[in-house]
């Protein structure tokens, strides 16, 4: 089977392939989907079958849960055995949008959508296709990203169907999507809320908006014994063929230690690979050098990353070399997923010299 591919802007939605896309989800089948996040696997999420399929579509663990989509506010209430206040704010001020939250569960939600958890993670994006699609199918979808298991997460259409245009029944093309980076993820089953996923909703965002709010402890110390609190966190993910190394310190030091590894792998008749910023790109004349994005635009490099660690798998290197990308704002949610492609491999450019 492959999958139809029906395409659509979120301005002139195509109602006849929304409803065909809703009666599939409802008959307990799977719909790609455009988000302004990423694109998600739909799947109807009170339907135990249906998750399945998800998971084995993806070729995903079953003990990593799924976010159930929703497309209004009253749909929550049924999922959920309470919604915190603190909640309350933050989806008054972040829903429809990038942020999932999660609560503890209700019946309705079957286990195999939550990864046996008795929580349950629940978003309401923005994107008028998405909340059109939702809405068709009954109002609850869950969709984890639509890629293949560890692969990154498809920020096209066209990414959709190299992974999984043989696995599910239809992909809707609703363009690139905004943000590039999926959504922020903050736990209400706790006395504190904690961002278990860091996202374009940044954690000075929520802090602004509810006061205290925790980073899991297993983010911040990803390598130590503390294991992040969202499963899908502990997993190497979005990684690229090739080895990826994030290198780190002040821009010179940058540009000559990777253009060192450049010379070295010249020498031995190899290309590396070199995700650059625009500010440096033209820094580096040898290897193949992608330009992520610019740094004084932060969202640029979050909305260009995953298609840039894709496009390298279609490149002969065996080494690819990422400068670091701590910027103000997005920072957190771009270098937690470039650290986990990287498997968390850094060369610090000062150690070394320290060391010298
Ligand atoms: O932006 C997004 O959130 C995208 C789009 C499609 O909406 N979806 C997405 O789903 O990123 P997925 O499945 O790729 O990531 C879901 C993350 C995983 O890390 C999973 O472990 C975590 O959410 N998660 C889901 N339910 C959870 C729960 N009850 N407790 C802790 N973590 C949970
Ligand atoms: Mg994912």
């Amino acid at each position: 089977m492959r999958a139809e591919i029906v395409s659509m802007t979120a301005d002139r939605l195509d109602e006849e392939a929304i409803a065909r896309a809703g009666e599939i989800l409802k008959q307990g089948g799977l719909v790609a989907f455009p988000t302004e996040t990423v694109y998600g696997l739909g799947g109807n999420a009170l339907d135990p079958e249906a998750s399945k399929k998800i998971y084995a579509a993806k070729g995903r663990p079953s003990d990593n849960p799924l976010i159930v989509h929703i497309a209004d506010m009253e749909s929550l209430e049924r999922l959920v055995t309470e919604v915190p206040e603190k909640a309350r704010i933050l989806a008054e001020k972040f829903w429809p949008g990038p942020l999932t939250m999660i609560f503890p569960k209700t019946e309705v939600v079957p286990f195999e959508t939550t990864g046996g958890l008795d929580s349950v993670a629940v978003r309401f994006p923005s994107d008028s296709i998405a909340q059109a699609m939702i809405r068709a199918a009954g109002g609850y979808v869950a969709a984890p990203s639509a890629n293949t298991s560890g692969r990154p997460s498809p920020t096209t259409a066209q990414h959709v169907e190299e992974d999984l245009g043989d696995a599910i029944d239809m992909i809707i093309d609703g363009g690139p999507v905004g943000i590039g980076l999926e959504s922020t993820i903050v736990d209400f089953t706790e006395d504190v809320p904690v961002v278990l996923r860091p996202g374009y909703i940044s954690l000075e965002m929520l802090k602004e908006t509810l006061g205290e709010v925790r980073m899991d402890k297993g983010l911040i110390s990803p390598d130590s014994s503390i294991r992040p609190k969202a499963p899908g966190m502990k997993y190497r993910h979005y990684a690229p063929k090739a080895d990826l190394a994030i290198v780190e310190g002040e821009t010179d030091a940058v540009v000559e230690a990777v253009n060192g590894f450049a010379a070295a792998a010249d020498e031995r008749g190899e290309q590396v690979g070199i995700i650059a910023a625009e500010e440096t790109v033209s820094r580096y004349p040898k290897g193949i050098v992608k330009c992520i994005g610019s740094r004084e635009e932060e969202e640029t490099i979050a909305h260009n990353l995953y298609e840039v660690l894709r496009e390298f798998d279609q490149c002969q290197v065996s080494e690819i070399y990422s400068e670091a990308f701590y910027t103000p704002k997005m920072g957190q949610a771009i270098m937690n997923r470039l650290l986990k492609a990287a498997g968390h491999k850094i060369i610090s450019v000062q150690e070394e010299k320290e060391k010298c």
